[in-house]
């Protein structure tokens, strides 16, 4: 997430976005962003987004960042889609249905080049008005309808490279410590997986009610938020939101090794490398949360669920890496956007010349 104000057309200049469409509805003046970054494996998807974005630059900026990591996250995980993402402008006053109206509108003229779902801020019933514009969006709160719970599938994943995670550090998840920042979709099911496996929890959350709730029922230690990142653990699983690695945190934070749910949870590829030069390794995000994406991804364009057992592959996707990245002694998110860049390197060569 940014701070800075920045100009959208920066932004645009500095992306290698297919598109990026800002829309503004008339009537209640709310505005989104969508921005699909790569297709050449297949549509674009990527969940909405509503934040009270300081500027429409600053909305770009995050859309067009989102946008490319889900590309990442289709690549490594083989599927054949790419990445996009949706942005809604929050600001006091939002007619929030005409807003997601707003969105459902945009990602039907896309004519199924973008398929969306929940991301921050984003309800199943939000999720319904745009549901009522455009076929191309998958609810996922019921288990009984569209592709099922997808925080649920993307909480597995993070649990499955987690636990990768801590094979390669020999750490036993039973009696492990794990610091969840964030305690809302995913992070809340994330804990009740901690939890059965037997690991002890700190967590924290902004809105500290919800914190609270999960520390109740799986008997967790809450700290404040500002506190998370500097209580000492085994394991640091940011499901928040993404920047909060900076390099600073970087050189000080007391885990053994990183991996949660957070979308672009380094600030930078410097955080990356004072992380892998301290050997604490962190699981890159795009690596760690395909969960949803692959469920979502799987219904719309087989129009069948993922089982368990293809969600647990994202375990195996990130005890590669990380033993890769230690041999060749880079950071895995180095090493997992090289071979994703590889891919759909690889991928555009045979669509242009039409040999493999
Ligand atoms: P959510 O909005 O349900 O939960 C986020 C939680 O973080 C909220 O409870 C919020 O109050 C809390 N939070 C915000 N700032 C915080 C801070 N500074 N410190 C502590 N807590 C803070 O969102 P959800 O769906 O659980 O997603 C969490 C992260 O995982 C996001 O970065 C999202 O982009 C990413 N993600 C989510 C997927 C999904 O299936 N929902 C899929 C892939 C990635």
């Amino acid at each position: 997430m940014t701070s800075t104000e920045r100009s959208a057309a920066d932004v645009l200049a500095g992306t290698d976005c297919e598109q990026v469409v800002v829309v503004r509805d008339r009537r209640s003046g709310a505005v989104a962003v969508v921005a699909v970054h790569d297709t050449t494996a297949g549509p674009a998807h990527g969940g909405i987004r509503r934040w009270a974005y300081p500027a429409l630059g600053d909305a770009v900026a995050d859309a067009v960042a989102l946008a490319q990591a889900m590309t990442w996250k289709c690549a490594l995980a083989e599927l054949p889609a790419g990445g996009g993402k949706a942005v809604l402008l929050d600001a006091p006053g939002l007619d929030r249905r005409a807003a997601y109206r707003l969105v459902g509108r945009t990602v039907a003229q896309l004519g199924g080049t973008f398929f969306t779902g929940p991301d921050v801020n984003t309800t199943a019933d939000d999720l319904r008005v745009v549901a009522a514009e455009t076929r191309f969006v998958a609810i996922g709160d019921d288990p009984a309808e569209g592709p099922g719970d997808l925080a649920q599938a993307t909480a597995v994943g993070v649990f499955a490279a987690q636990q990768a995670l801590a094979a390669h550090l020999g750490i036993d998840l039973d009696g492990a410590t794990v610091c969840v920042q964030g305690t809302g979709a995913v992070g809340a099911r994330l804990c009740g997986l901690l939890a059965e496996a037997g690991a002890r929890l700190v967590v924290a959350d902004v809105l500290p009610e919800r914190a609270a709730a999960v520390a109740a029922v799986h008997g967790a230690r809450q700290v404040a938020t500002e506190r998370i990142a500097r209580e000492p653990c085994d394991l640091f699983a940011p499901c928040a939101l993404g920047g909060v690695v900076t390099e600073a945190i970087a050189r000080e934070l007391p885990a053994r090794g990183v991996c949660g749910a957070a979308n672009n949870v380094l600030a930078n590829a410097a955080a990356g490398r004072v992380l892998h030069a301290r050997g604490v390794p962190c699981v890159p995000d795009f690596v760690a949360n395909a969960g949803a994406l692959i469920q979502g991804a799987s219904w719309h364009l087989f129009g069948e669920r993922t089982g368990l057992a293809r969600l647990q592959r994202i375990g195996v996707t990130a005890r590669e890496l990380l033993v890769r990245a230690a041999a060749e002694d880079v950071p895995p998110g180095e090493l997992a956007l090289a071979v994703a860049r590889d891919r759909l390197a690889r991928l555009r060569a045979v669509c242009e010349t039409g040999k493999p």
